[in-house]
This record gives structure tokens, C-alpha cells and sequence, in this order.
């Protein structure tokens, strides 16, 4: 049996790293049609083998049966993208979103309640094949549509099922947004090298490749972070005195990362309507 072709709506930043994924494995095996109204930003995934790049979603064929629809545009476009997408819905196909806010029930609203739709959050590591994305199905979605969403969104980096819809708004909150608190870490981590003492290039060379070394080593090994934190720490030390301060627990970074991730939990539950 051949591979059914898979059709990606929106080519942008998310969409090209995972065209880029599936085409580097065999998710692209059945072909995948494209549409992107800026194919010249798609630079040479649109002349790849088994491409197919259409201007807008009116030129793909009536008869293509796509396994997978994956909705890759900004939230505020899916309106509009959705109307010539309502001609695919049958039992044979699911749509994987990836828009952040698009609840399992707008697209339930927009398709149809008998549509198969997997609302997924990914975060952009996924650039590099290091993205992690939570993602919840409805009822509609049967196991081997549930397999190829999750292999679809594996090919750049972590894919994990949430239990509940309920979960997104935190997901979207934590690793949605995380890469942006970890950036600023860096930018933080650098700005008091400064007040320390340190030149500026010098300092934010040494708080980015600390970073990232750090994820790395996080990723690598099996031991818990508070594990690693401790293998940093001597007794009486230097890194010591500095988690004295971060880990006060009324002033300390715990407190303050409590207030982010519920001010972000409330603010998508709000963008979600
Ligand atoms: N970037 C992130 O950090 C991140 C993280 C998690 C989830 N997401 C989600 O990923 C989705 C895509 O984000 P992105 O950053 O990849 O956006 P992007 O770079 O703007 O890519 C979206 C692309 O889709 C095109 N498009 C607009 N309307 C279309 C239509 N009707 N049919 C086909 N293509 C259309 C856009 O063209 P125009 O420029 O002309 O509109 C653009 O080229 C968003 O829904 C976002 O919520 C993003």
C-alpha cells in the first residue's frame, strides 16, 4: 500500500522545519502538496522531490484524500485558510494544527463535528530539530491517524500526548514560550558578567555557550536536574552562595517563574476565548 500524500497549509517558519523534518525521514513518502503564497521564501523545499507548491489551497486537486492536513498558518489567518480546506474533511483524514489559541472546537466549528482534528503546541527548537510539541486529539481521530501525527511532529524533535485539551493552555505557557525565558536568561546571565566586572562580548559569549552547554548536558544525561544543579555545587562554594540568593524562596527565581507561567496560562485561556 502506498503512502497517503500529506497537504501543509502554510510554509512559514513552523511549517518549513517540519517539511524539512518529514523530507530528511520517509514522512514525506506519499508526496506533500504545499501551499504558500510566498513560495520564493521556501527557498529549495520547493523544488524538492515530491513537492508540490500551490498558491493558494483552489489548485489542489479535489481528489487528493491527504492523510494528514497540517495547518501551519498564524491564528489569525485560519479563518480564511479553512473555507477551501472543508472539501477534505472525511473519515480518512485528520488535521494537525499547530496554531497557538485554535481550540479542538473551533476547528470543530469551521470543519464540521465529524472532522478528525489534532490540536498540537509546538516551540521553536523545532528549527533545529530540537522542539518539543504536546498535542491532544479528539474523539474523532483513530489510532493510526493519532500514530502519523505524532511521527509528523517527531520529525523535529519531541512529540508527548496530553491527557486533557486542558493541559494546552499551560504547555503553551511553558514550552511554547520557554525558549524566550531561556533567551533571556542568557541575556541576564551576561548583563550581570557586566556589572561583575567582565567585557560585554566576553560576557555574553560565556552566558550563551554556558546555555546551551548546560541544555546539552541536560539532554545527554539521565540524572534529574536537581542532580546536575548538585554536581555543580560545592559545599560552601562559590555556586553555593549564588543559589542561596536564586533559591530564596520568597525572592528567588521559583516565585517569579510561578508568576510568569500563571500570567501566561491566563493570557492564552483569554486568547482562546
Ligand atoms: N513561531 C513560533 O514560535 C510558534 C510556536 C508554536 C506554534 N506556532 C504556530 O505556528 C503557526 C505558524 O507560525 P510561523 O511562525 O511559522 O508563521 P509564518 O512564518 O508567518 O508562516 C505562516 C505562512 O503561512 C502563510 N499563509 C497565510 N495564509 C495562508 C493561507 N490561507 N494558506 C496558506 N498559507 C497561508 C503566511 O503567508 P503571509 O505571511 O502572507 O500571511 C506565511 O508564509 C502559527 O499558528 C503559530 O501560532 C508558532
Amino acid at each position: 500500500m502506498s503512502a497517503s500524500p500529506l497537504l501543509l497549509i502554510g510554509c512559514g517558519k513552523m511549517g518549513g522545519a517540519m517539511l524539512s523534518g518529514w523530507l530528511a525521514g520517509s514522512e514525506a513518502a506519499g508526496g506533500v502538496h504545499v501551499v504558500e503564497p510566498h513560495s520564493a521564501s521556501m527557498g529549495d523545499l520547493a523544488s524538492r522531490k515530491g513537492v508540490t507548491v500551490h498558491a493558494s489551497a483552489d489548485t489542489v486537486p479535489d481528489g487528493l484524500a491527504p492523510g494528514t492536513v497540517v495547518l501551519a498558518v498564524k491564528p489569525q489567518s485560519m479563518d480564511e485558510a479553512l473555507v477551501p480546506l472543508k472539501r477534505f474533511v472525511a473519515p480518512g483524514t485528520c488535521f494537525l494544527s499547530i496554531a497557538a489559541g485554535k481550540t479542538i472546537g473551533y476547528f470543530e466549528k469551521h470543519l464540521g463535528s465529524s472532522a478528525a482534528v489534532v490540536r498540537a503546541m509546538p516551540n521553536t527548537p523545532a528549527a533545529v530539530g530540537r522542539g518539543i510539541t504536546a498535542y491532544v486529539a479528539n474523539a474523532n481521530v483513530n489510532g493510526g491517524q493519532k500514530a502519523q501525527a505524532h511521527r509528523l511532529l517527531e520529525a523535529v524533535g519531541e512529540a508527548m500526548e496530553a491527557d486533557s485539551e486542558d493541559w494546552i493552555d499551560a504547555v503553551t505557557a511553558l514550552s511554547g514560550g520557554g525558549p524566550a525565558y531561556v533567551f533571556l536568561l542568557i541575556e541576564a546571565l551576561a548583563a550581570a558578567g557586566v556589572k561583575a566586572g567582565l567585557p560585554e562580548e566576553f560576557a555574553m559569549r560565556l552566558a550563551r555557550a554556558t546555555v546551551s552547554g548546560s541544555g546539552e548536558l541536560a539532554r545527554q544525561s539521565s540524572e534529574p536536574a536537581s542532580q546536575l544543579r548538585i554536581n555543580v555545587t560545592s559545599p560552601g562554594g562559590t555556586t553555593a552562595e549564588a543559589l542561596k540568593v536564586l533559591m530564596d524562596p520568597a525572592a528567588g527565581i521559583q516565585p517569579i517563574f510561578d508568576r510568569a507561567i500563571a500570567a501566561a496560562t491566563a493570557r492564552s485561556k483569554e486568547l482562546a476565548g
